[in-house]
């Protein structure tokens, strides 16, 4: 979270505006919260530059829950009477495997494509996809949190001979660059990298995409429902919206998404060139598709691992640690991330290495 946004909802906790409420206390149908909504979603929409026929619904349930809510809404697309259709998913690291698993569940499930072969370090070229002539929708995740794979362009379906709508998990980079929507029927992410704090769900969908969803789909979650409602449906994430609301103005203040993706991208290529330029750390992503938000990197002599985390520590650089799955070390430069910590860490990492000669 940017720390003038941290400031300012401490400012506001108490009393919004002088409303004599704290937001936590406000009824979300209240002309206040109201105002509080309807400003975050034009900010978002203004900045995701997002198109009239898209809806924007702010929900609860994360990024996982999405990978049901996803097929419960769009597997019987084209099939309709609650039957399903193929879903294409392609896996690229270990969040797709898990909207593959999930949706499996919920109708007959096609693995388009993977990159399992290759460690999960190189995205699969969209040209040799195996895409279902019929699928209800194709699923990618645009970038890989864990495995630090980035696409840097979206696929082209159509270019592809598929009219499928594209659903995108863009969880952790949402926000960090432009979307191409004219690609994208549905993209969704949980909010707690670049947009705010845990509970908010973001899903913006297409229009023509609503209105689909199977019998079992809970009624709280049929987008259909929470678009109509003005995402009210039930009781939103309140608190969080407030929050990802001054997160957008934040992001406005900046310069918006073309200014912030410039960051992003100077970010990134301070880390990654620190790491290519030295003989002790090593990532293993091809450079074309290397994430810039979340970066993996591992020590040659691993051993070295508990020291080298114990000093970043010492220095205010925290949770660098790798994810459990993968290990060796991993830096997320999401958008709150100053170039500054950037440097300091790429300051630290080469002291560490000369220290270690
Ligand atoms: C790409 C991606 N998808 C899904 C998730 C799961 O999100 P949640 O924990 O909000 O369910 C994460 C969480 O890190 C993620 O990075």
């Amino acid at each position: 979270m940017p720390p003038e946004v941290l400031a300012q909802a401490a400012a506001e906790m108490l009393d919004w505006h002088g409303s004599g409420m704290g937001v936590m206390e406000m009824s979300h149908r209240g002309r206040d919260f109201v105002s509080i909504y309807e400003q975050a979603e034009a900010d978002l929409r203004e900045l995701l530059a997002v198109p009239a026929q898209f809806k924007i619904l702010f929900m609860q349930g994360g990024g996982l829950a999405e990978n049901a809510i996803v097929p419960l809404n769009l597997a019987g697309r084209r099939t309709g009477a609650g039957s399903t259709g193929p879903i294409d998913v392609v896996v690229t690291g270990s969040w797709s495997q898990k909207s593959f698993k999930e949706a499996a569940r919920y109708g007959q499930i096609n693995l388009v494509a993977s990159n399992e072969a290759d460690g999960h370090t190189r995205l699969p070229e969209p040209a040799s996809w195996r895409l279902s002539p019929d699928a209800a929708y194709v699923h990618v995740c645009s970038n890989e949190t864990v495995h630090g794979v980035e696409f840097h362009e979206l696929p082209d379906l159509r270019a592809l001979g598929c009219d499928a709508p594209l659903v995108i998990d863009f969880s952790s980079h949402a926000a960090s660059r432009p979307v191409d929507w004219s690609r994208v029927g549905l993209a969704f992410g949980g909010a707690q990298k670049n947009l705010g704090p845990a509970g908010l769900t973001l899903v913006v969908v297409r229009e023509d995409l609503l209105g689909h969803a199977l019998p079992a789909c809970p009624s709280a979650f049929d987008y259909k429902n929470v678009a109509e409602a003005g995402s009210m449906f039930n009781t939103p994430p309140t608190y969080a919206i407030y929050m990802a609301g001054l997160v957008f103005q934040w992001l406005k203040r900046q310069g918006g998404i073309a200014a912030i993706e410039a960051l992003n991208r100077a970010k990134a290529a301070l880390l990654y060139e620190a790491i290519d330029s030295s003989s002790l750390y090593l990532n293993r992503v091809a450079t074309d598709c290397r994430s810039r938000m979340n970066v993996p990197f591992f020590l040659r002599d691993e051993q070295l691992n508990g020291s080298f985390l114990a000093g970043a520590q010492g220095r205010g650089l925290l949770q660098l640690k790798g994810h459990k799955s993968v290990g060796g070390m991993r830096a997320s430069l999401y958008n709150a991330m100053p170039l500054a910590g950037v440097q300091a860490l790429v300051d630290y990492m080469r002291e560490f290495e000369k220290n270690t000669r």
